[in-house]
């Protein structure tokens, strides 16, 4: 049974393994990142059925930058289309668009095209679908701290300003609330320079799945294991009586297998 009541807020998700999923079936790598933007959508269109307020999905990082010319330029090409193909999607869901990460060094049509994304999108207010892209972790603290070194120099702040509220307000995700639950598919156990700041107290969940695999239901299963768990944040169990600690009996609730009944329909198209 999923817990309507205990849903995260904010969902971040790691999308690894689109190429050992390729590699399994012979294709290219290519092939596992077009699967994986099926994964996109569904788990786009799913998280907003299902009332969740944001959405944080890591496209691209700062070490992708390293890879072969050639899957990056696919990756570029890949991203700009699914932008374009998506915006009516969003509009007629009301998914704000946004990104964080130095998408200043993206190729200029990308740029455009998040740029023109995010504008029209900017009004909607039911989910709000954040991509990281050419993002890093500690490039955002540095980012952060350089931007507050500036206005400090330029008398806008002062040291004793300085506490983990206004540090925040100068990371990539300013005003967006941290994530509840982080999901990293394809079986690595790792942070990978992904939210270090955000993902202090957000509950961590991997599984073995590769990417362009992760689906509705397993999309459910992360979060059954989250409503599973007790988010104390540094306190102790008598103290937090809220959402995370197991329901009880008779509390509200709706089976997987009707959840995934009653979202039947989301069609699939290859990108
Ligand atoms: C990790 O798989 C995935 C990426 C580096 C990129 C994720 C991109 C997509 C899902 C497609 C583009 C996304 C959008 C939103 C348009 P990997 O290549 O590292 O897989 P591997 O670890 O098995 O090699």
């Amino acid at each position: 049974m999923i817990d309507p009541h205990n849903l995260p807020k904010h969902v971040a998700i790691i999308m690894d393994g689109n190429g050992r999923w390729a590699a399994q079936k012979n294709l290219p790598r290519i092939a596992g990142h077009r699967r994986g933007i099926q994964s996109v959508r569904e788990i786009v269109t799913f998280s907003r059925k299902l009332g969740i307020e944001a959405l944080t999905l890591f496209a691209f990082s700062n070490e992708n930058w390293n890879r072969p010319a050639p899957e990056i330029s696919q990756l570029m090409m890949l991203l700009e289309r699914y932008l374009k193909q998506e915006l009516k999607t969003m509009m007629e869901n009301e998914i704000r668009f946004r990104t964080i990460g130095q998408i200043e060094r993206l190729p200029s049509s990308v740029l455009r095209m998040i740029r023109s994304v995010e504008e029209k999108t900017e009004k909607n207010k039911r989910m709000t679908l954040i991509l990281a892209l050419s993002y890093g972790g500690r490039a955002e603290m540095v980012d952060a701290v350089r931007r507050m070194m500036e206005e400090f120099q330029e008398e806008k702040i002062s040291i004793k300003d300085l506490d983990e509220t206004l540090f925040s307000r100068y990371l990539y995700t300013q005003e967006i609330p941290d994530p509840d639950l982080m999901i990293r598919t394809s079986g690595e156990v790792r942070i990978s320079n992904f939210l270090l700041w955000q993902l202090a107290y957000t509950e961590l969940y991997f599984t073995k799945t590769f990417w362009p695999d992760f689906r509705r239901k397993d999309f459910l299963l992360a979060l059954l294991d989250y409503q599973g768990r007790e988010r104390r944040f540094g306190l102790v169990t008598e103290q937090v009586s809220h959402p995370g600690i197991p329901r009880k009996e008779g509390s509200p609730g709706t089976s997987v297998k009707r959840l995934l009944e009653d979202l039947q329909g989301g069609e699939e198209r290859e990108f």
